[in-house]
């Protein structure tokens, strides 16, 4: 049995798949791991640590995939569909390979796996249920997002955080308000907390009022529709209605016009992100004010942010929209995501045997694999007459779970 950890290639994406803790991890339980050189580098893990954790570390993709049965990777490999060179032509037909594969994102991607008889699993549709919680890579990484948006924010703010008092005159604390309340969103909340910043929250789920109070953040509640609750049977936000939006962006122009520092984290699962701040807004915060828009990549929750770059305004509001954040802390990131996969794959691997062994009644198996013998056979991939009655449900689970990558360069 063999894992091969290839460097990855795209644009802005600086995590690697496995560590030497997880190779370690690996090599006690009878796998071989195949590292190609480099791979760690830009998350600060040298081949070194990998042959010293037990890896053997080769030059060459070609050499690092030869005989290996599973493939880990942060992003997708570049496919034709990305219009760059075939990254898939590499993969060892057959083999397995688990990664972010943003599945609604690039459908045609998918076809290529199904035609080389690739085995993929998508984290992203990985169930939420408790027993699945220790492979969570959308809650690993939306915590270091969270947390890198507030450091990014007060990194580039003028002014300091909290507040001090000096022989000089005071320096008032800033004021941050976080929009989505998700994991990302309390995440930002904590750490802007812990800085010492006045922080104020808004979430259209109901239920996310007493989590951001208990951060000691403000909730700044929209008054619902009547019977609404913001959500999904599943826990997650769902499209609000027009009179909801208007009700919202009327509280959020007079809330914002206050605020120095903006983190914006809304998603709605499987849809583009919803746009909650408009230029009227922008125009009325002063000059220096910082806002993070966390869901540029799913098209922004913020009028005039640009993916990968920070822009300032006309009238001096600096607007950041970095891609893929967790990606800018990739020691910790790689290190979670690492671990996330390491108890994925455990859950293959017969441990008195050390060989593979994939119970295929499983649901996060089912709900997180995208093809296997030769076909695409996630119910969410599928049109929906061919989709098998008892998991009809199921695809609305994973419609939900997912997440899209940033899909610049290769
Ligand atoms: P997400 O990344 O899909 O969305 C971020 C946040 O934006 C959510 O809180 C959402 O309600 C909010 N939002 C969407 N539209 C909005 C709008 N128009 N205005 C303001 N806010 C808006 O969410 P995430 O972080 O994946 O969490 C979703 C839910 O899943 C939460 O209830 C969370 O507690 C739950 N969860 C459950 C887990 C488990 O059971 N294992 C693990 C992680 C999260």
């Amino acid at each position: 049995m063999k894992i091969a950890i290839p460097r990855e290639r795209r644009a802005h994406e600086s995590r690697v798949s496995a560590t030497p803790d997880t190779v370690k991890r690996f090599v006690k339980m009878g796998v071989e791991v195949s590292v190609e050189s480099g791979a760690g580098e830009k998350a600060a893990i040298l081949d070194k640590a990998y042959i010293d954790a037990g890896a053997k570390v080769y030059p060459t993709r070609e050499e690092t995939f030869s005989g290996a049965d599973i493939i880990l990777k942060v992003q997708r490999p570049r496919t034709t569909s990305d219009g760059g060179a075939d990254g898939l032509s590499e993969y060892p037909d057959g083999s397995i390979l688990i990664a972010l594969h943003n599945p609604f994102g690039d459908p045609i991607g998918i076809e290529h796996y199904a035609k080389k008889s690739i085995i993929s699993f998508a984290m992203e549709f990985l169930p939420r249920i408790s027993r699945a919680q220790s492979m969570d890579v959308l809650s690993s990484q939306a915590n270091l997002a969270g947390y890198k948006a507030v450091v990014d924010a007060a990194a580039q703010y003028g002014r300091g955080i909290p507040m001090m008092m000096t022989a000089a005159g005071r320096v008032n604390p800033a004021r941050v308000f976080v929009m989505g309340a998700g994991v990302a969103g309390l995440q930002a909340i904590a750490t802007a907390r812990r800085i010492g910043a006045v922080v104020s929250a808004t979430d259209v789920r109901a239920a996310a009022k007493e989590e951001v109070e208990s951060l000691g953040a403000s909730f700044v509640m929209v008054e619902p529709d009547e019977d609404e609750t913001g959500q999904t049977d599943g826990g997650y936000a769902k499209e609000m209605s027009e009179s909801y939006k208007r009700r919202q962006a009327d509280l959020v122009a007079k809330h914002i016009a206050d605020q120095d520092i903006v983190i914006t984290t809304a998603l709605i699962p499987g849809r583009i992100a919803p746009e909650l701040i408009n230029n009227g807004m922008i125009e009325s915060m002063r000059a220096g004010s910082v806002i993070v828009d966390l869901a540029v990549e799913q098209g922004g929750n913020v009028t005039q942010s640009v993916g990968g770059e920070v822009v300032t305004t006309d009238n001096g509001v600096i607007i950041m929209g970095h891609y893929n954040l967790p990606s800018r802390l990739a020691s910790d990131s790689s290190a979670l995501y690492a671990r996330n996969l390491l108890n994925f794959v455990e859950l293959m691997i017969n441990k008195e045997t050390s060989e593979l062994e994939i119970d295929w009644e499983d649901e996060i198996i089912t709900g997180s694999c995208l093809t296997r013998e030769g076909k695409i056979v996630h119910p969410a991939l599928l049109p929906k007459n061919e989709v098998p009655e008892k998991q009809l449900n199921e695809t609305e689970i994973s419609e939900e779970n997912m997440i899209s990558n940033n899909d610049e360069g290769d």
